[in-house]
């Protein structure tokens, strides 16, 4: 290589290096204006003590499931917990929201699973802390798991398997919002941080889909034939501190993955859309789409029935032992 050309190879290299010191640093504003530490912003209070809500009553759930339970675990989390039911009521939460709900149905789950042992926690949980015992409307603390048949667990590989991305859609079938409802019903059974559920999805059809795919760059020959478009984000608020940055994206992808079988097993085919952007992109895609600043958006997917006799990918996989290192 001449010398004119690696002087040429390293401005260029530095150049994008400068690039991406600038995209990560607009990342960081981004997720720090939203998310929920280090002098929490004062329009997003009620995220942030939702936020913490959930992280405090998931740690009590846990507590009540570990194979060594021991009695009076928790305390100071409960205690906590119960200081943020109030801080929650005092800046305006109400009572209904359904963290609220499963954060006293998570403290009423530590009161009986104690009441079941003769243990007394009266001192830790203040006495007529439920106006009613009925009044409680969400399921929290411990259960039994659920049941699955051998039928059941055959069929899930079979569905995996046969789901491909689609670019071929039938562009006058629009699907009913019940059924896509239903697929984000099964979407949110993702595991995430805490259970924290910080997950979003925009659905938009016809010519605002089109609209929004104008954006995307990976739309090209089939994007036209795209009745219906979801953007799904992740609300930065319900995170805490640098540690969680990246959890959005990872949760987000957790989220789509099963969204995208549900989709497939109501019928309905899509091809997930990349949003590998820059942030002056992400900001005008968020403008048109009309997506606040604390989401970030993970991906676009097309969604619709698929048209007759089209044809998917192969997208052949390697072989399954290039993905595997046993340790
Ligand atoms: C996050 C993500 C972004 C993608 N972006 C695009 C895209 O912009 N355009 C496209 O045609 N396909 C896109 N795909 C689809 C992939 O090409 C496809 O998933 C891959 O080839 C495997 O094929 P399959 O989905 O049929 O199994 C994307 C997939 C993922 C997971």
């Amino acid at each position: 290589m001449s010398f004119l050309a690696r002087i040429k190879k390293k401005c260029r290299r530095s150049l994008e290096w400068v690039k991406l010191q600038r995209e990560s640093a607009l990342d960081a504003q981004r997720y720090f204006r939203s998310a929920s530490w280090a002098g929490p912003v004062k329009r997003h209070e009620l995220a942030h003590i939702e936020s913490d809500l959930i992280k405090h009553y998931h740690v009590l759930e846990k507590g009540l499931v570990m194979s060594d339970f021991r009695p009076r675990s928790g305390t100071g989390v409960l205690k906590r917990l119960i200081v943020l039911t109030s801080i929650w009521k005092e800046a305006g939460g109400r009572e209904c929201e359904f963290h609220f709900q499963a954060a006293l149905a998570a403290i009423k789950s530590y009161h009986r699973k104690h009441q079941d042992l003769n243990i007394d926690v009266s001192d830790l949980i203040p006495a007529k802390f439920w106006d009613e015992e009925d009044a409680i409307t969400t399921e929290a603390g411990s259960k039994l798991p659920n049941e699955l048949s051998a039928d059941d667990r055959a069929r899930f590989d079979q569905l995996a398997l046969s789901r491909h991305s689609v670019r071929q859609f039938d562009l006058d079938r629009v699907p009913d919002r019940d059924l896509l409802t239903g697929a984000v019903g099964v979407a949110i059974s993702a595991p995430s941080v805490c259970n924290r559920q910080t997950w979003r999805v925009h659905f938009y059809e016809g010519a605002a889909a089109q609209e929004m795919l104008s954006f995307q760059n990976g739309n090209r020959g089939f994007g036209h034939l795209i009745p219906m478009v979801a953007i799904v984000t992740s609300d930065m608020r319900l995170f805490g501190g640098g540690v969680e940055r990246y959890q959005g994206w990872i949760e987000g992808g957790l989220f789509s993955m099963n969204f995208l079988l549900a989709l497939h097993a109501r019928g309905l085919s899509s091809v997930p859309l990349n949003w590998s952007r820059l942030n002056k992109d992400d900001r005008a895609l968020r403008e048109a789409a009309d997506i606040p600043d604390h989401e970030r958006i993970i991906m676009l997917i097309g969604c619709g029935y698929a048209s007759a006799d089209h044809e998917v990918t192969c997208s052949p996989r390697s072989p399954v032992s290039n993905f595997i290192k046993w340790h």
